[in-house]
Order: structure tokens, then sequence, then C-alpha cells
């Protein structure tokens, strides 16, 4: 049995899909509680009932991490239901494509209210529950592209590269409260994320085949791998840590 999150409570949101349904169950498996969330109707019952099949215990709530009631009430039911909060896996992201042109600002504005203040709404409830269980960790997912430029996707890297600088002014704050707060850049990763984007364009196989070029490992990521990532962050191994932006993206940023 794996014990590296043994006694802790994790919070991940975003959590029905991808990266963040990947984390919930290496988390749990890890011994965390875990209570995670995601929005209505995408399928955060069945991460509950795979976590809890294999021996794991997992609270899973609908919200939209852009709305501060539905943030304060998961936070809430999660304290409630698990006693103490100690990690908080802020994940949840959408895309937004356009240039300054294209995009109108109600666009703009949703992705940063869901990939940025979501993060800020998740910390802000999450915090007095890491002060009073004597610390925590906050991992915010930004994106490789909040580190480089990204043709077309503006919302997107201001967002992910917010996160950066939020993470780092969050874990001069709250460091005196032991509680550490980093900032996780995946590359290219097989989630429907990745696969929506890809099949935008009209070839999408010569799509996918030039994000493979960038990559230097020649291969895209697994959500697996971003999880274990995420496990370090969250666990004593990075205790260290904070203010740090880890990247794992296959090397596409090295060059
Ligand atoms: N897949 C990649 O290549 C990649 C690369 C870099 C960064 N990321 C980031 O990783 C994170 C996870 O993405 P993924 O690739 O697993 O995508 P995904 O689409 O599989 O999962 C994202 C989840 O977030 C949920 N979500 C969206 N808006 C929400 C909201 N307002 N409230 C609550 N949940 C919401 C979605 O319903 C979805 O289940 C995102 O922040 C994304 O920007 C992904």
């Amino acid at each position: 049995m794996a014990t590296r999150l043994e006694g802790k409570v994790a919070i991940i949101t975003g959590a029905a899909s991808g990266i963040g349904a990947a984390s919930a169950g290496l988390f749990a498996a890890e011994g965390a509680k875990v209570g995670i969330c995601d929005l209505p109707g995408t399928g955060i019952d069945s991460v509950v009932e795979e976590i809890t099949a294999a021996g794991g215990e997992a609270l899973g709530m609908p919200a939209d991490v852009s709305d501060p009631d539905q943030v304060e009430a998961f936070v809430a039911a999660v304290a409630q239901r698990f006693g103490r909060i100690d990690v908080l896996f802020s994940n949840a992201g959408i895309g937004g494509k356009g240039t300054a042109e294209e995009m109108d600002l109600i666009e703009f504005n949703r992705v940063l209210a869901v990939n940025l203040a979501g993060g800020f709404l998740c910390a802000k409830y999450a915090i007095p529950h890491m002060r009073e269980a004597g610390g925590g960790s906050i991992i915010f997912t930004a994106s490789e592209l909040a580190l480089v430029g990204s043709r077309r996707n503006l919302a997107y890297t201001a967002s992910k590269a917010g996160l950066i600088g939020m993470a780092r002014s969050m874990a001069l704050d709250h460091g005196p409260d032991n509680i550490r707060v980093n900032v996780l850049c995946p590359g290219a990763v097989d989630t429907p994320m990745l696969r929506r984007s890809i099949d935008m364009h009209d070839d999408s196989a010569a799509y996918e085949q030039m994000i493979v070029c960038e990559i230097t490992l020649g291969r895209i990521g697994h959500t697996d791998e971003i999880a274990r990532t995420a496990l370090f962050l969250a666990s004593d191994d990075s205790s260290f840590m904070t203010g740090a932006t880890i990247v794992a993206d296959g090397g596409a940023t090295a060059q």
C-alpha cells in the first residue's frame, strides 16, 4: 500500500477528466481522502466510484470554480466530511482560441475567470483550513504556454502566466503558515482537452505530428506522468519547495 499522502485530505478541481481524474485516482491510492469537483454532468460520480472500488475514499460534488458560492460550498463540504484540508490541486481549466481582434471581452473574461480567478477562489476558501491543519500544499496547473507565447491563444496564455505570479505572491503571504504554493506546467498531454484542440484542425493528423516534433522526447505526455508530478508537489517530498514552477513538457520549452 502506497502512503505518500497517508492521513491527508486533498481537493482536486476539474477531476472528472484528464489530468484531474488521473491525479484523484493516484492521490487516493497514495492514502489521501479526496474531495473532487467538476462542472455538473461531467461524470465526477464515476471517478468517485472508481476510487471507492479501489478501496479509497472520495467525495464528489458539482462545482464551477469561477463561482465563489459554489467553491465556498464545495470546500466547506470537503472539510466537513473529512475534517481537514491539506492539499489543493487547482487544476480545472478551459481553452480559448483567438487573437485580440477575434476574441470578444466576454470570452476573454470567461477564460480568466475559470483558469485564474478559479485558482484564487479555491485557495481563498482552502487556506483557512490548511492553516488550521498546521500547513498545506497548493498546486496550480498552469501550462508550458505560461512560459512562451502561443499564436491565437492570448487569453489562455495570459491566464496561465498569471497563475505563476499569483502563486509566488501567495507563497510569500502564506509561507509563515507552512502553506506551500507551487505551479505545475504540463506540456502536451493526451487528454480530451488536447484532443479537442487537435481535432479543431482540418488536417488533425498533421497538426498532431507538428506537436510531437516540437517535443524533445518525441511523444505526447500521459496523464499519469503529470499526476505523479502533482503528487510530488502535494507530498512532503517537496517540503522545501514554495513559489516554484515545475515544467513537465517532455522538453518542449527546452528549445
Ligand atoms: N492536456 C494538455 O495538453 C494540457 C497542457 C497544459 C496544461 N493543461 C491544463 O491541465 C488542466 C487539466 O486539463 P486536461 O488536459 O486534463 O483537460 P480536460 O478537459 O480533460 O479536463 C479539464 C476538466 O476541467 C473541468 N472544468 C472546466 N471548467 C471548469 C469549471 N469552471 N469548474 C470546474 N471544472 C471545470 C472540465 O469539465 C474538465 O473535466 C487544465 O488547467 C489545462 O489548462 C493541459
